[in-house]
């Protein structure tokens, strides 16, 4: 797969319909706790393998430290937080590069592996299709309001635990149903990656903003204009694209513009998948939503009602 369609990694056939698919991520720290950011990052790093429709089998550390760094007390911690979600994905981290930098910067290096056939790619979405989203909104504002000292102690534990949630868990849930494509929400928003999948099959999204998962305190932070900068660049990106609604709050639509970091996975599938996917789901204590539904093509590539 090829640099057309904007994918969530790079997808390479070895032999027959054995395909390896392979991506890489790192950033700097969006939190404070060396241990947790160490957990966001490698699950970040991990979403797009699951996010392509296949499975990890090895991963690699990159990591950017300052020379002056408690490596003990920091460095250490940060590697353990990755080793522990590549162990919950089932993988080993089986080395890697570090190398001295001002600003710390962690994530890795992942490959996966998977059946040409299960290969999902961000473009097969079909009219009739519905929309499925797998994780909370709102997980960069709530960022932004952490970093300024404005969550309590609950909310920083409930972002951290949405954050660290590895898109394992809901991808395992979708074998053998009639699952058309697949991406991860991150920096571009909700609407962002939904216009994505949208144009690539020449469709058109309905998104039901009631309908939102969206994590606590999102929509008061918002009003109180605590938004990143990268959703107002995403709301700029998409215009002509979308069309919003007059009787909607302005802050729900910041938190579609919101950019994620480790967001959930963004699925289409058959009327008839998406009740089974649900039932799956909910036995296995997640919460996911049907949000919205695939339509012919319109003037825009994504509504939000
Ligand atoms: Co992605
Ligand atoms: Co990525």
């Amino acid at each position: 797969m090829g640099f057309d369609s904007s994918d969530d990694a790079a997808v390479y056939r070895i032999e027959g319909d054995l395909c390896l698919i392979h991506t890489v991520d790192f950033f700097p720290p969006i939190v404070d706790d060396p241990y947790e950011f160490g957990l966001i990052a490698a699950t970040n790093s991990l979403s797009d393998i699951y996010a392509m429709g296949g499975r990890p089998i090895s991963a690699l550390n990159l990591l950017c430290i300052p020379g002056d760094f408690d490596h003990e007390k920091i460095t250490r911690r940060i590697l353990e937080g990755g080793s522990d979600k590549a162990a919950e994905a089932g993988i080993n981290i089986s080395g890697g590069h570090s190398i001295e930098d001002d600003e710390p910067k962690y994530g890795l290096s992942v490959v996966g592996i998977a059946r040409e056939s299960e290969i999902l790619s961000n473009g097969g979405a079909r009219v009739g299709d519905l929309l499925i989203l797998t994780k909370a909104l709102g997980s960069g504002i709530l960022t932004t309001a952490d970093k300024a000292g404005l969550l309590s102690p609950a909310d920083h534990t409930t972002l951290v635990a949405t954050l660290s949630a590895l898109n394992r868990w809901p991808y395992e849930q979708i074998k053998d149903l009639d699952v058309s494509a697949c991406t991860d929400v991150t920096g571009f928003g909700l609407i962002g990656h939904a216009a994505e999948m949208a144009e690539t099959a020449g469709l058109t999204f309905y998104i039901h903003a009631e309908k939102l998962p969206l994590l606590p305190q999102s929509i008061e932070l918002a009003r109180d204009g605590i938004i990143p900068a990268g959703a107002y660049k995403n709301r700029d990106f998409m215009c002509g694209r979308y069309l919003g609604s007059e009787s909607l709050p302005l802050e729900l639509e910041d938190i579609c513009f919101d950019p994620q970091t480790s967001g959930g996975l963004l699925y289409t599938m058959s009327p008839d998948s998406a009740e089974e996917y649900l039932k799956r789901c909910k036995i296995a204590g997640l919460d996911v939503r049907v949000i919205g539904e695939v339509k012919a093509q319109e003037n825009v590539s994504v509504r939000l009602l």
